[in-house]
């Protein structure tokens, strides 16, 4: 795999410095320059109203990247050892502002999957602030508050095969990086993916603002063709139906928060991780607090093209 990685022109792609469970894709300035007149040619408002635009930009940035992008992007995800890339560019330049960069993590995902609506922007993405005030009702707008490990669309119908949270902008921050975990490095995965209450049917709802007006039903836990643990969890819409549920769930959520094998990665403004929905979770820590603190983040999640 490693060898291919290098092959790829104006992309400089190696293994994380935290783990060898993710690729690093710094893309160079070259490429940056090729993606400006492409990306020009529609306006963000054309991308949300006309869908097959996102196709365009996405086949214009594969072109620029020899044609190999999708590919490489579509290996990275499905291979069950690594499952997670990072991409953004090697230097922070005035060119990369937020419009260009919504467009990268569009066209980037347009190469992966189609992207689901996102309930809670009427959109094929999300943009969101976390600031020091928030009066919302579900942790991911909550800066002081660990948000737990979880997985994305677990009250969704629509499948989610992956997920892209991109940084568009970040002032006065101190903490508030993200956490990752490879289920295959959680010491108690065995524990509980064996557990037959983990392969119940649970209740899943949502709070108002995810403009979500159904509930669904899904285990834990589930396997992948080849037998491999997949799981989709989020601790807070889980709606236990009993005892056993309730323990199960707080088992669960202790276990996945004492991991010692959680990745802690301080995401760079620009940058975006894109990761395997089944076997891959993600949290942020809490920031320090700061009256001025302000993160735009972008999100777009779906299902892979050819499943
Ligand atoms: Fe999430």
């Amino acid at each position: 795999m490693h060898k291919d990685l290098s092959q790829i022109e104006g992309f400089e792609i190696s293994f994380h410095e935290k783990s060898k469970r993710i690729i690093n894709i710094k893309i160079e300035d070259q490429i940056i320059e090729r993606l400006i007149f492409p990306f020009k040619k529609f306006d963000i408002n054309a991308l949300e109203y006309k869908p097959f635009t996102r196709f365009t930009i996405a086949k214009s940035l594969n072109d620029i990247a020899s044609g190999k992008l999708n590919i490489f992007f579509n290996s990275i995800l499905r291979n069950r050892n690594i499952g997670c890339f990072i991409i953004g560019p090697k230097n922070v330049s005035s060119k990369i502002d937020k419009t260009f960069l919504v467009k990268l993590s569009t066209s980037i995902t347009y190469l992966i999957g189609n992207p689901n609506h996102d309930s809670m922007a009427g959109k094929f993405y999300a943009r969101f602030y976390v600031k020091h005030e928030d009066d919302s009702d579900s942790y991911l707008r909550k800066a002081y508050t660990n948000m737990d490990l979880h997985t994305d669309g677990t009250y969704v119908k629509e499948k989610t095969d992956w997920l892209l949270m991109s940084k568009l902008e970040e002032k006065n921050v101190e903490g508030g990086e993200t956490a990752l975990l490879h289920l295959d490095d959680w010491e108690h995965l065995n524990d509980l993916f064996n557990d037959e209450v983990g392969r119940q049917n649970f209740i899943w709802g949502s709070p108002k603002s995810k403009n979500v007006d159904y509930k669904v039903e899904h285990p834990v836990f589930s396997e992948d063709k080849d037998g491999n643990p997949q799981i989709s969890y989020i601790d807070q819409f889980p709606e236990p139906k009993n005892m056993e549920q309730g323990l199960f769930l707080q088992r669960l959520s202790d276990s996945l928060e004492e991991s010692k094998n959680k990745i802690i990665i301080p995401l760079p403004v620009g940058n975006a991780i894109i990761a395997n929905n089944y076997f891959w979770l993600h949290g942020r820590k809490p920031f320090k607090e700061n009256k001025n603190l302000s993160r735009e983040l972008l999100r777009i999640r779906g299902s892979f093209f050819n499943n």
